[in-house]
């Protein structure tokens, strides 16, 4: 049965001489069906080989498969080596558009926050942290805030049945922060704030507020308005004016607000500032002697300037956003124009 074998690798040999000329597709499909067809060359070789004998079968089997393996893999080659002749970059449409993967940005709030504290630290401060869920001592007591006092109403405070709340200003780092360590300090801590308010276009149960405070020998009012103003013209351009006006917080002596022009109008007066020309911002002051007693720092010694400032209006005002809720509502199509 040697005829068989050499059937067999004849068979291989004129099949792939045919492929080699082959020169279309066609062409290769032809060849493929003349010997691996059903009723092709190779099949009909296999037939043969009930006749063989045992000692001779394995010899002729494993013949039968290469055979069969080989002519199989050339027409494979062939066809792709015709195909991308005839049609170039078949399959692949370069015209065809990327698919996009979507990419997150950064909330407002956090962008603002992000610029701001970068702001600060080009200033000297040092980020720190407190929690959100405070104790009346840090929140009110050592804030010198009286036990009377309406903010510490629980129509205005959030309270935990043990006794703690949701911080209703970022104002307790700075009594978590000198109680860990002796003056001088300077620091901002960005972070999140909660009150009992019906929330409207301006006032939502939780914002973000940014703190600062900095403690030195001698430091003075002027510092203050000079950091603030510095900030001003950082963040939202060198035409911004910063106005101070006497407000009143239990921690601070004297305590003032502060506006910053509108930018929307150059201060000329619109919507956003309701026609004034100002945006309040938040408040600030020079550190209350009793704050620092609460702490243990020698109010002799030591001066200081704190404020706090509210990251949400900062972001209206930048952003041209009317309503503080769009803010919070995640909305993408709103989010993503930032
Ligand atoms: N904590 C005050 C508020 O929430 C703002 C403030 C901070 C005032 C620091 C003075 C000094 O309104």
């Amino acid at each position: 049965m040697d005829s068989l074998v050499t059937q067999f690798e004849e068979a291989r040999r004129q099949a792939l001489e045919s492929l080699r000329q082959a020169e279309d597709r066609q062409a290769v499909e032809n060849v493929r069906i003349h010997y691996l067809g059903r009723k092709g060359v190779v099949p009909n070789l296999f037939r043969e080989m009930g006749k063989v004998s045992p000692e001779e079968r394995p010899l002729v089997g494993k013949t039968a498969n290469q055979t069969k393996n080989e002519i199989q893999a050339a027409v494979d080659e062939a066809f792709n080596r015709l195909a991308e002749k005839e049609e170039p970059d078949a399959g692949v449409d370069v015209t065809m558009p990327a698919r996009r993967h979507p990419l997150g940005t950064k909330h407002p709030i956090s962008q603002v926050m992000d610029d701001a504290v970068d702001i600060f630290r080009r200033m000297g401060f040092i980020v720190a942290d407190g929690p959100d869920l405070e104790t009346e001592y840090h929140n009110f007591d050592a804030l010198n805030t009286p036990a009377d006092h309406p903010s510490r109403d629980v129509q205005d405070t959030f309270y935990l049945p043990d006794g703690r709340l949701l911080r209703t200003q970022t104002s307790p780092v700075q009594i978590r922060v000198m109680e860990q360590q002796p003056p001088p300090v300077r620091i901002v801590c960005p972070g999140r704030c909660f009150r009992r308010d019906t929330p409207d276009a301006t006032h939502s149960m939780n914002f973000h507020q940014i703190e600062g405070l900095y403690v030195d020998r001698q430091v003075s009012l002027a510092d203050l308005k000079a950091a603030l103003t510095m900030f001003a013209h950082e963040l939202l351009g060198e035409d911004v004016k910063v106005r101070f006006r006497p407000h009143f917080f239990p921690f601070t002596e004297p305590s003032l607000e502060y506006d910053f022009s509108c930018i929307m109008c150059g201060g000329r007066g619109c919507r956003v500032c309701k026609n004034s020309g100002w945006l309040e911002i938040s408040g600030a002051g020079m550190v209350d002697p009793a704050v620092f007693q609460a702490v243990g720092y020698d109010s002799e010694e030591w001066s200081g300037y704190a404020f706090g400032m509210g990251v949400e209006r900062i972001a209206m005002i930048r952003y041209a956003v009317s309503d503080i809720r769009l803010l919070y509502e995640n909305d993408l199509r709103f989010l993503k124009q930032f």
